[in-house]
């Protein structure tokens, strides 16, 4: 079980937070400041690390802090919550604007507070503990004298993970108003910069594409300031060791539980420390806090891993996934879905809907999904958003006789939303058209021709919610799925002063929390999947409202190798949305087999995105088997755990695999990309297997390949020659061609 406690050394002032395997370390500083002391594998706990940190250096054109020495610059310190200007001219984690033009602080340690459990973040979404002794809580209040303003770093460390979640909190007891101008959840300075700088990269259809670089002197950064976390960057960062790969070495992740604008950095400067900085996007961010009032920053959770990628991914993974979600679908196995978009688009009527149903049930398929277009004049993309009541032309007897009949086939029913948005051709725009996010006297620019709703405004939200209400609560709905699919331009708000437009952003994020929290806790039992034109929106922030997101629109089986695997450094299988789409592929045309597109969808949500009334019988006895494959193996898929074998964004060959807590039981996903005359023979090292084992290998469940130990499996590996052109494939046509794959079902005798 192991444990996790937090010390404090009264004369050193040395802070030591701890758990069996990690160790992070800080201290007052001579000048009442934080340094940073240590944050990597666990240290003996009553020792003084204070030498850890440089503070008597003298140094050319370097300055200092105190009068007639030559010694203490911030400059050369290691700190906890640094700011710029006052001898560090690195970028600081906070700043704020001052009524005398001044922008200068000086935090200083007045106390510190320490218990057990792990305290909510009122109105964010956070990490939570389900008792007190799965974690320990280190409160350290800093004080400005000039300003009055406190600020409260909080640190909570897992008994059960290799993490640190953190938040930073400030109050104004001042006789001024003051303005937060930069107020990062995180701030960490490491003592070298030999690392790779890792982020997760795209655009709608490719989201989180891994890149590498080489941590260099300067700003690394990804952010976004697009309203929303965004398919651009991701508010996930790491930075490993060059010699670390996935099953070994040396890593540490930085991950934002937020789901609007965002900064993650690492600044290298010319000694070699590499400074981590990530919180709410500065740029845009202005937070009056007036005397009395308070700002809460949103949630950070570093992890620190020496056993690889790997190891950092699966701390992420269990961590989130049993103590970021949360509510009944937390520990459930997902229901197998089909949804209409791609089937229909926005041409469909009710008797269409009930076709496509009805074949779904026939081949196991558990819950039916009714995407965009059910709503007021909701028949394209130009009118309807923002009036949440059915179409009785597409539906005469609404949500409600529509959930009936597919309940009557023995099916759940789930709805598509998009609350935050409003199309100019509604009742609700013409109402109200000043509800909407806008710069007053500037154009308001469209995306997808709607218009963001001002979720800053309690009155708006409000209205969304009583409006979305009446329908959920007189259908029977199991499921929604809750979509964003514009970026936020000109953003201000008609409901707030001059002084809080730099607000709007942040508030606008709260907004769209604080009806998740509504909704969530009125329909405890419906299960939300969130959705942001795919992945826009894949962020922590969202999972602790929604256990599931939509991963992408791309759904090709090939492309989703690179974007499901991308997505697994930080996120856990549970949470990415996957289906079998049609072939052609609607986003990149390409054909592949049904195969691979379940090969690569089980390794997810699972579902399917397509008229199965339009599949051959043969194509329908394969959707039937895939169906019967994933309701036998996805409480192992969806909660194993999740190794990373092969790497599609640097070789031609993916492969994960996930393996159950208690070792018996594993699935290997291998997918070739292209195919290559007369390849060679070829072994993979599995990994999290009990060694001492004997496994019985079936290949896709069928085929018996032979009983081999973990040892064998791990150290020498697993023949995964494939039989490309020239040899004789026991699969048929495009099987063994491009985009080929195989499963490979391990069970322990
Ligand atoms: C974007 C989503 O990602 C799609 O799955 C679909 O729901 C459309 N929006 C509907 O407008």
């Amino acid at each position: 079980m192991g444990n996790a406690g937090i010390s404090f050394d009264a004369e050193s002032k040395q802070f030591h937070l701890y758990n069996d395997r990690i160790s992070y370390v800080m201290k007052v500083l001579r000048d009442g400041q934080l340094g940073q002391l240590y944050f990597g594998a666990r240290l003996p706990e009553t020792r003084d690390y204070g030498y850890f940190v440089d503070t008597e250096h003298y140094r050319p054109t370097t300055a200092y802090v105190f009068d007639n020495e030559y010694g203490f610059s911030r400059e050369h310190m290691r700190q906890e919550y640094p700011s710029y200007g006052t001898t560090d001219f690195r970028e600081g984690a906070v700043e704020i604007a001052q009524k005398d033009g001044s922008h200068i602080t000086d935090f200083r340690y007045v106390s510190q507070e320490i218990s057990a459990g792990k305290p909510k973040l009122p109105g964010l979404p956070a990490t939570y503990v389900e008792s007190d002794e799965e974690a320990k809580t280190l409160k350290i209040t800093l004080h400005d004298e000039k300003i009055g303003v406190d600020l409260v770093l909080s640190y909570t460390i897992f008994r059960d993970f290799d993490a640190i979640a953190r938040n930073a909190y400030f109050v104004n007891h001042g006789q001024e108003a003051v303005d937060l101008t930069r107020a990062m959840s995180l701030s960490l300075d490491l003592p070298d910069a030999d690392y790779d700088f890792m982020q997760f990269s795209g655009w709608w259809g490719r989201e989180r594409q891994k890149v590498v670089t080489k941590l260099r002197p300067g700003i690394q950064s990804v952010g976004s300031l697009r309203g929303q976390s965004s398919h651009v960057h991701n508010p996930f960062i790491a930075l490993k060791r060059p010699q670390t790969d996935e099953m070994q070495g040396e890593a540490i992740g930085f991950s934002l539980v937020y789901s609007g604008n965002f900064l993650a950095q690492a600044e290298v400067d010319t000694f070699d420390v590499t400074r981590v900085t990530m919180g709410i996007h500065p740029q845009e961010f202005r937070w009056h806090l007036a005397e009395g009032e308070s700002f809460q920053t949103p949630e950070a959770v570093m992890v620190w891993s020496d056993k690889g990628l790997n190891g950092m991914s699966q701390n992420f993974h269990k961590l989130y996934r049993t103590r970021l979600a949360r509510g009944v679908w937390r520990d459930k196995v997902r229901p197998i879905l089909i949804n209409n978009w791609e089937a229909t688009y926005f041409d469909f009527d009710e008797e269409k809907l009930v076709k496509i149903a009805k074949k779904a049930k026939e081949v196991g398929v558990e819950l039916f999904v009714l995407d965009d277009g059910w709503f007021s004049t909701r028949c394209g993309e130009t009118s309807g958003l923002g009036d949440w009541w059915p179409n009785t032309d597409r539906l005469p007897n609404g949500i409600a006789g529509l959930s009936k009949r597919i309940n009557d086939l023995g099916m759940k029913f789930g709805l598509w939303v998009e609350l935050e948005m409003v199309n100019k051709d509604s009742e609700l725009y013409r109402a109200h058209p000043d509800w909407i996010l806008h710069t007053a006297g500037r154009h308001s620019s469209h995306g997808r021709k709607q218009y963001v709703l001002d979720f800053s405004r309690p009155e708006v939200v409000d209205y969304i919610h009583d409006s979305i209400y009446k329908v959920l609560s007189t259908a029977n709905i199991d499921y929604i799925k809750w979509d964003m699919n514009r970026s936020i331009t000109e953003c201000g708000s008609a409901g707030w002063g001059p002084e809080h437009q730099g607000e709007i952003f942040h508030r606008y994020i709260l907004g769209v929390y604080a009806l998740y929290e509504r909704l969530t806790s009125e329909f405890p039992n419906i299960l939300f999947e969130s959705c942001a034109s795919g992945g826009g929106r894949f962020d922590p922030g969202m999972f602790y409202y929604a256990p599931q997101c939509w991963t992408s629109d791309d759904s090709d089986g090939g492309e989703r190798l690179r974007i499901q695997y991308g997505t697994s450094y930080a996120y856990p299988v549970s949470f990415m949305g996957s289906h079998v789409s049609i072939t052609p592929n609607h986003q990149v045309f390409r054909e592949t087999s049904l195969k691979l597109r379940g090969d690569v969808a089980y390794f997810g949500t699972f579902g399917y995105e397509l008229d199965l009334n339009k599949l051959s019988d043969k194509e329908l006895e394969e959707v039937k088997e895939q169906i019967h494959f994933m309701k036998k193996y996805r409480g192992l898929i969806q909660q194993g755990t999740y190794y990373r074998l092969k790497d599609p964004f640097t070789g031609n060959i993916a492969a994960w695999m996930v393996v159950s807590d208690d070792k018996k039981q594993a699935i290997v996903g291998y997918y070739k990309i292209l195919s290559h005359p007369c390849t060679p023979f070829t072994l993979m090292k599995l990994a999290g297997l009990d060694e001492a084992a004997e496994y019985d290998v079936r290949i896709d469940d069928k085929k018996e390949m032979g009983q081999f130990t973990g040892a064998e499996l791990m150290r020498a590996g697993l023949v995964t020659t494939d039989f490309s052109a020239g040899e004789q494939s026991h699969e048929e046509g495009k099987h063994c061609t491009d985009f080929w794959s195989r499963l490979f079902i391990l069970n322990a005798k």
